[in-house]
């Protein structure tokens, strides 16, 4: 099947229904929009964008797919370009092309093209954006590259929720978990430290690797409120438990991160990214 088709049938099996609300494929796409638009993960990307980028203008938003971020960022009054190679208008271009007209957009431009092979001038948008995108290059380097000689100097190179894996194994295991690879065979993703070489390699400074737990941009849809619970919940229990077995000396924060430690070699991490096939990891870079 290809990704359309795999998106249609998804959509009249109900055992799917949950995964199409949370990956934003219902065939209302007002809805998607909307629905992401109100999303934890897409009010810290603002944040964000804002913080590393507080006069931006314009974004290229690449491999856009239905459109929910390049419109929620049009909407947010950004002059908004994508470029999305996949043309249907279930899941790629002619879907963005709906909403453009929806929304009435004239800030939304969009270009059927992969990012290797883009055509704009260098030097010429503030952002450049890709969400869940960049896992799905053919050309790793070149997908980063192209992203990287568009972007104007000092520009911000935003990726979002990339799939990361830490050896074969872990892929395999990945492209085995993935609910949807049986279908269409599409899947991909490559290690932290090969998205991380090929940015070096295109001129972007990385500011921050966001790994799986350290944002809720990568963990949503679980809530950002429930993770960090889990964290004090666990957190609370070591602590009693180390005063119930040094006293006083459990107050010293030396001795907390050694017992820490411990109890993360002997029992695991409260929060452990291992153990989610293809984590996601989001990646902020200046260009130099
Ligand atoms: C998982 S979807 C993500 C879509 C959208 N960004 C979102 O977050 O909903 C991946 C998208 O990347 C597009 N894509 C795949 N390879 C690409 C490439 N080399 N360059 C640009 N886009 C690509 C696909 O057509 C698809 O729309």
């Amino acid at each position: 099947m290809t990704w359309e088709e795999t998106i249609q049938y998804i959509r009249t099996q109900p055992q799917y229904a949950e995964l199409v609300e949370k990956a934003y494929f219902n065939a209302d796409l007002p809805l998607n929009v909307e629905r992401f638009r109100q999303s934890e993960e897409f009010v810290e990307t603002l944040n964000l964008l804002k913080h590393y980028q507080p006069n931006a203008k314009t974004i290229l938003d690449i491999g856009s797919g239905n459109g929910i971020s390049a419109v929620a960022l049009a909407l947010q009054g950004y002059k908004v370009t994508t470029v999305e190679p996949d043309a249907s208008e279930t899941i790629g271009a002619g879907a963005i092309r709906k909403l453009k007209v929806h929304y009435q957009l004239e800030n939304l431009e969009i270009f059927e093209a992969f990012a290797e092979e883009i055509k704009f001038p260098a030097c010429h948008f503030d952002i450049v954006y890709a969400r869940q995108c960049m896992h799905h290059a053919y050309d790793l380097e070149k997908f980063i590259a192209e992203g990287s000689r568009v972007l104007k100097p000092k520009g911000l190179f935003i990726t979002i929720r990339d799939h990361v894996i830490f050896n074969q194994q872990d892929k395999d295991w990945f492209l085995e978990s993935h609910p949807l690879q049986k279908y269409y065979g599409g899947e991909n993703a490559f290690t932290a430290q090969e998205y991380k070489n090929a940015m070096q390699k295109a001129g972007l400074a990385i500011k921050k690797e966001l790994k799986f737990y350290d944002s809720v941009i990568n963990y949503f849809p679980k809530e950002r409120e429930n993770v960090e619970n889990k964290i004090d919940k666990e957190t609370t229990i070591r602590l009693t438990s180390l005063k119930n077995k040094i006293g006083f000396f459990a107050t010293i924060p030396f001795l907390q991160t050694i017992y820490f430690e411990y109890l993360d070699k002997k029992y695991g991490k409260i929060i452990d990214e291992k153990g989610v096939a293809g984590r996601m990891y989001s990646y902020i870079c200046l260009k130099k």
